[in-house]
């Protein structure tokens, strides 16, 4: 399946009955190609490896073996909504690894950007390669591989990051049901499967998660703030019709703190910088204008709700300058 391309021809898949159609045409084929074989997955939560998740269980159900690892840096949640839409609900197998120990210990002390990713994703191909380890008669690898993935490795923009990464002894033959789509399109297919629209339609969130917004060195008391603000500022968006309009806002928590004063006494806490921004392929970006009237309650959400922060701030710095992600 590796091979496959998409074909010039292919439509555009924009409607549900496009969608249905695509669905049934890569169940015949998954059964086809898998037969009564086992397939691993890792499931990040991710649109892609969602989808994945849910194409495989409709075609070859506990057959599948979907890996969950929570490596301590995903979105306050996350885990929970993986288990809780892949195991209740979808009934699938689901193997759930808390690594937040493993990779916290890891990175304990480590302030350079480049480092600290490289850390994440070496321990995350670890815990996944002694999962997989213990398992007996998987044949398969299932990705979440998608056509821009392809396009840009072929092109030279960015590495496959999905290829390969495993240890020679587990040399599994690929599974890619959702290669040839585009990402509107494996959103269009993720709807149509049932999977929950938080899912399906929720914004880009890099492999090495809120470690990258947790600046220098990550500390556990930090990086709860990262994701407590995160929180309150996905709350306030939703609430207020930003999400599905704006294309990526989270927040960042830099390493150092500044005087404020709480209930008459002195606070010497950290601020929250709110990024808010829009583009159509990452490679640019524009600040959203958000009214100020909403940072200023959020604002007022996050100093009174979250440990440790005396201060919000808005990062107001296009790309280029500014990458979207602090680090
Ligand atoms: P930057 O910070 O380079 O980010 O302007 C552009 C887009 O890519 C996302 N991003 C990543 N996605 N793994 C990913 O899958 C990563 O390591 C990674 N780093 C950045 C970022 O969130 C933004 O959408």
């Amino acid at each position: 399946m590796e091979t496959i391309s998409r074909p010039a021809s292919m439509e555009r898949i924009t409607t549900p009955a496009l969608a249905k159609k695509f669905i049934e045409e890569q169940l015949a084929a998954l059964k086809a190609q898998i037969g009564s074989d086992k397939v691993l997955l890792a499931l990040s939560g991710g649109v892609d490896s969602s989808v994945t998740a849910a194409l495989l269980i409709r075609a070859i159900g506990k057959n599948l073996v979907c890996v969950h690892v929570n490596h301590g840096l995903l979105r306050k949640g996350e885990p929970e909504q993986v288990i809780r839409v892949f195991r209740d609900e979808m009934k699938a197998n689901l193997i759930y690894v808390d690594a937040t120990d493993r990779f916290l210990d890891k990175l304990a002390g480590v302030s350079d950007p480049e480092t600290k990713r490289k850390i994440i994703g070496k321990e995350f191909i670890e815990v996944f390669a002694e999962e997989a380890r213990k398992l007996d008669g998987i044949r398969f690898l299932a990705q979440g591989t998608i056509w821009p993935d392809i396009l840009e490795s072929e092109a030279g923009i960015k590495a496959h990051h999905n290829a390969g990464g495993l240890p020679d002894d587990l040399a599994f033959e690929l599974v890619e049901p959702v290669r040839i789509l585009f990402k509107d399109e494996v959103r269009m297919v993720g709807h149509e499967l049932g999977l929950p629209d938080g899912m399906v339609y929720r914004q880009p969130f890099p492999g090495p998660g809120l470690g990258v917004r947790c600046v220098g060195a990550i500390t556990r008391d930090r990086l709860e703030a990262v994701r407590e603000s995160d929180a309150i500022l996905r709350e306030e968006f939703a609430k207020n019709g930003l999400e599905g309009k704006v294309w990526q806002y989270f927040t960042i928590v830099p390493d150092f703190r500044s005087t404020g004063v709480r209930d008459g006494v002195r606070a010497f806490e950290w601020p929250v910088v709110i990024r808010a921004v829009n583009t159509r392929d990452a490679m640019t970006a524009t600040v959203e204008d958000v009214p100020f009237a909403l940072l200023q309650h959020i604002t007022e959400r996050i100093t009174h709700e979250v440990k440790g922060v005396n201060r919000v701030l808005f990062d107001l710095t296009p790309k280029p300058v500014g990458t979207i992600e602090w680090e």
